[in-house]
Order: C-alpha cells, then structure tokens, then sequence
C-alpha cells in the first residue's frame, strides 16, 4: 500500500526525542551471527523495514530468530542454516551484501542477484569482488548475478582503493574465518565498524585497530556466540538535530552519542545555531539572531556525513548568504534538490556532485516525492519550516531508516499525519 505524508507548514517542535538504534550496525550484525552456530543476541534493534527484511533474509535460510522483547532479538543460525538466498529480498537491499563472506566461509559457495535498494543502493560492488578474488574466489558473474565459490577463504593484505564502508565490514567478516591474516589498508573508520569489530572480538575473533585505517584480523577456526547492544543511531540525532535548527525550537535529543558527530556540531556552532551537548544529549535551543550560510563537503568519517548532507541542505535554505554543497560520496544524492525547488527553492546545480544557492529562501508548501531514505526526512524538515501545507508520497523509502516517525515527531509537537493512497 503506498502512503503519503501530510505536513502542516510553519512548525515549531518542543520536547524531547529518543533516538534509536543504528540502522548501520544492525544491518552488519545480523549478518554476522552467520559466523557462528551458537546463539547471538543483538538488542537496541531498530524496529526499522530494512532491518525487518534482514531478519526475515536469515528466517528465509533456516535462521532461529525469536524476538524476546522489542528492540531485542535472539539469533541462532545452527545446523538448519543453507546458502539459498531468497532472490527478491537480497536484490530489494544494499546491505544484503554483508550475507556473502559469512556464506563464503560456512559452505565455499553462494549465489546471489546485485543486491539494490533505492535509487543510490544501486551501486557497484567492484571492490568486494575484487578483494573475494584476491581471497581464493572463483566468481562467475552473469548478468546482474554473482556465483561465487571457494575451498577455504585465505587471508590477503588489501587496499581500498576508495574508502567503502560496507565494504571494509566485508572483509572484516570474511577475514575471521579465513585461513592466515588479512591486512585492511585505507578501511573506513566509522564508529559502527568499530563497535562490531568489538562485537566479533568477544565471539573470539582477533580483530587489531578498527576505526583506525589499518585493520588486522588473525584468522580463527571457529567464532563463539556474542551478546551486541546497537549503538545509537547518529544519523537519526543528527537528523533530530537539524530538524530542531531548522525549525527553530526547543528539541531535546536523548539516548545519543554526541562525540560520534563532530563536525556537524563546528558547522552548527559556525552557523550560529544554540545548542548544548553532553556525553549522551543534545539540547537545540532556538535563536533570534539570523543563521550564516556554510560550505559543506561530504567525505568519510570522521568528515562529514553524506547521511546528513539533505538534511542540512534544506538548514542552509534558511541561512544569510552563498552555500555550497559539495557531495563526494555519491552521484544521484543531490537530485532531490529538483523537489526543495518546486517549494521555490533557487538552487543550483553545478554538476551532479555539487549545488550552490544564496538563502534565505521561503519555501511554500508542495506535493513532493521522496526519493530516498535521507532526502525524505530532509523533505519533511523542508515541509515543517515552508508556508502552507506539503504532501510527500513514497513514504515507505523513510520507513527504511527511521522508526514509528511520524509518532515520535507528532509526541514533539509536530502536525504530520499519514495516510493512505488508494
Ligand atoms: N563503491 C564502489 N564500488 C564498491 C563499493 C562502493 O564504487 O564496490 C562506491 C559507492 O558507489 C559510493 C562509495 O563507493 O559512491 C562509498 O560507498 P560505500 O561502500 O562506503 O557505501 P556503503 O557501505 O554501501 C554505507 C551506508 C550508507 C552510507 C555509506 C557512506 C550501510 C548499510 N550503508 O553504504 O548509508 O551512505 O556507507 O557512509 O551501512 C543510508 O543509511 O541512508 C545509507 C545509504
């Protein structure tokens, strides 16, 4: 059933939000109870539709998952455990990749389709080939599906070529069980990599100087059961974060981890935005004095966050002077900026990795269309502080990253309702 939201313009928040679990772990962790047959447990789950379809793609190959309470779930992937990935729900998700080292090292072979997602999850996967074949893989590529087998994965010492974050997480997975060590150069260094190299080091893994860009993992024969508490999701506080500056309200952020998101903080605190943070808080507090423009370049962690990059976009809509928006992530991540210029945005667009634009802007309530996770939540940020009242359909792409939203937002004040399209 498709859905739409419809937001009232002009909105202030007061109150106080609870962020969640990161979507970004669960969907590695999951993954990762693949590595052993004794059981896993993994809480702070988000009640989110990308990580229900992980959990359903582990039931669909012989998984045990019983879900003790929300948010908490016990996994056990013993003996029933097959590689006969379900086609239809591996290709419906980016993440699914992470399913393909832990297959790899339990049977020596899987067959899988490109795994997708929305318009930016369609994206190559050269570089985990590359590096399954560098392990010992023969892969079989035809059209857009992989038959991958191999005796034993052996370790390898191996540069990415360009940072990769599901990518590193990968080779973390294959690296475990394979024969020898494997060197990671150049790895991502975001704070869910660390904590599930944590993760697999309590399972007995030998997991060296992840979140650094140097990782090693001295292969193990076989990994024990672990117990996972997901970190918060610091997509989700940035995102509250944003909402708050934007809106201009009083908005409490709880449950969060602050220190995972520095540079947002600086471009804030340059902006002249209010705000107070603490070990696990954030406090927006609004303002009278007008908001300076910013420059921003996405970049890897610790830089800054292609994730946040729409969200904030629509903040610097509301700022004094000339922006530039610099995406260096992604190709097709800016294009929903086409959506903030039917609310009378006047951005724009360079190329297709940069936009420019001289706020403030008065944007003005719209039908608009979401065309992913990060840039629908940044189109109902747009809907709050534009005049009048905006529809936004594709709903179900937000529903991919954030919980019960339109509850969590309305328990702060927000006038958002959802409703169905027949
Ligand atoms: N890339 C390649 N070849 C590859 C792998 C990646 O060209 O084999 C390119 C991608 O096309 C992209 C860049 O390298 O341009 C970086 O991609 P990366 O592999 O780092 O992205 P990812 O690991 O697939 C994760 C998050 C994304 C987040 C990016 C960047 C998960 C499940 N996804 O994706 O999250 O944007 O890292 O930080 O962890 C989201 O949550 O909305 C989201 C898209």
């Amino acid at each position: 059933m498709q859905e739409k939201f419809i937001i009232k313009g002009k909105q202030k928040l007061d109150g106080t939000l609870s962020v969640s679990g990161t979507k970004n772990e669960a969907l590695k962790v999951i993954p990762a109870c693949l590595l052993t047959q004794e059981k896993c447990v993994a809480k702070n789950i988000p009640d989110i539709v990308d990580v229900r379809a992980m959990l359903d793609i582990l039931k669909d190959i012989g998984a045990d998952v019983k879900k003790i309470e929300d948010h908490h779930f016990e996994i056990t992937c013993g003996k029933s455990i097959t590689n006969k990935l379900p086609e239809a729900k591996v290709a419906a998700q980016r993440a699914s990749i992470m399913l393909v080292g832990p297959l790899l090292a339990r049977f020596g072979e899987v067959s899988f389709p490109h795994p997708g997602g929305c318009v930016i999850g369609k994206r190559p996967i050269d570089l985990f080939l590359e590096f399954y074949k560098q392990m010992g893989v023969s892969i079989a590529v035809h059209d857009s599906h992989y038959q991958m087998s191999v005796d034993k994965l052996q370790g390898i010492d191996y540069i990415f070529p360009r940072v990769s974050v599901t990518g590193t997480e990968s080779l973390i997975l294959a690296g475990c069980l394979a024969e020898g060590e494997t060197i990671i150069r150049n790895a991502a260094m975001e704070p869910e990599i660390e904590a599930l190299a944590e993760i697999l080091n309590d399972a007995g893994a030998k997991i060296i100087g992840a979140g650094t860009p140097t990782i090693s993992i001295k292969g193990v024969a076989k990994l024990n059961g672990f117990n996972a508490v997901m970190l918060p999701d610091r997509i989700e506080c940035g995102t509250f974060a944003i909402m708050g500056v934007a809106t201009n309200s009083h908005l409490k952020i709880e449950n969060c981890r602050p220190d995972h998101l520095g540079i947002l903080w600086s471009h804030l605190e340059k902006m002249g935005a209010k705000f107070k943070l603490s070990e696990d808080s954030v406090e927006i507090l609004p303002t009278d004095k007008p908001l300076k423009a910013q420059d921003i370049h996405t970049h890897e962690y610790p830089g800054f966050v292609t994730d946040l990059q729409a969200p904030f976009t629509v903040l610097l809509t509301q700022t004094t002077g000339m922006s530039l928006v610099h995406e260096t992530i992604y190709e097709g991540r800016l294009f929903y900026v086409d959506a903030l210029n039917t609310m009378g945005g006047k951005i724009i667009m360079c190329d297709p990795h940069r936009v420019v634009f001289d706020g403030p802007m008065h944007l003005y309530g719209r039908k608009v269309v979401s065309p992913d996770i990060r840039a629908g939540i940044a189109l109902v940020i747009a809907a709050m502080i534009a005049e009048g009242d905006s529809e936004i359909s594709n709903v179900h792409l937000i529903d991919r990253g954030y919980e019960n939203i339109e509850e969590r937002l309305k328990a702060v004040g927000a006038e958002i309702e959802r409703v169905s399209i027949c």
